[in-house]
């Protein structure tokens, strides 16, 4: 049975767009970027030994964080059926094959990772999705995201209302006091070693509980 999701943007990412894109975004040298991208993120880190990513495709970010830190519990929340079955392929990653926008918290992490997912969002649902990362981290969120001071919508391939750029990490700054900025950088897609898509990462540390 299909499921029936209420925003726009969860219906693209389930159907034909979210399938096609999988194909597009893999390979050694994406393996290769995700390994040094993370290890320069986890090296501001101490103790990880568990991690949640939200929106994770095929988890090519989930197997970088399994080779840098080879014991981690990992688990993930994908809306698109495709991406879940390959990630099903990895062996030992505990699925939440759903939107984040119906996902429930139960056990926290360590680790609560969103990589190029916020700007796929619907804007009116942020604040379900901030107080979600929140509430699944024990410690550490990881926001790596395409950063622009003010909020902006900008096509992507061709599609309107799909793509928004703003301050994430400073509106989960501002959300939850308890949140401090632990580190940040930009990856550019001209990195003659390790491109990334042009993303900007912030890694927030809950201060207490
Ligand atoms: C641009 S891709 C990024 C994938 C991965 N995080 C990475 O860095 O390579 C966006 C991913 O988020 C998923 N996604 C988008 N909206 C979602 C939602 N509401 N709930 C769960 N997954 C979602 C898409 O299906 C896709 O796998």
């Amino acid at each position: 049975m299909v499921p029936e999701y209420g925003t726009e943007q969860e219906k693209f990412w389930a159907g034909t767009f979210g399938d096609e894109y999988i194909g597009r975004n893999q390979g050694k040298e994406v393996a290769a970027a995700n390994l040094a991208f993370f290890s320069r993120i986890l090296e501001r880190t101490q103790s990880v030994r568990s991690a949640i990513e939200f929106g994770a495709n095929i988890g090519l970010n989930l197997e970088a964080l399994r080779a840098l830190i080879p014991n981690i519990e990992l688990s993930a929340i994908e809306i698109n059926q495709k991406a879940v079955e390959e990630l099903g392929k990895l062996g030992g990653i505990k699925i939440y094959p759903q939107s984040i926008l119906d996902f429930q918290p139960d056990s926290p992490r360590d680790l609560v990772l969103i990589k190029g997912v916020l700007i796929h969002i619907d804007p009116t649902r942020l604040g379900q999705v901030y107080d979600l990362l929140y509430r699944t981290s024990n410690r550490y969120i990881c926001i790596a995201e395409y950063y622009n001071p003010s909020p902006v919508e900008v096509p992507y391939r061709g599609n309107r209302e799909k793509l928004f750029k703003r301050d994430f990490a400073g509106e989960m700054l501002d959300r939850f006091p308890i949140l401090r900025l632990v580190d940040y950088a930009f990856a550019y897609h001209r990195d003659v070693n390790f491109p990334q898509d042009d993303l900007t990462w912030f890694l927030l540390e809950k201060t207490a509980n």
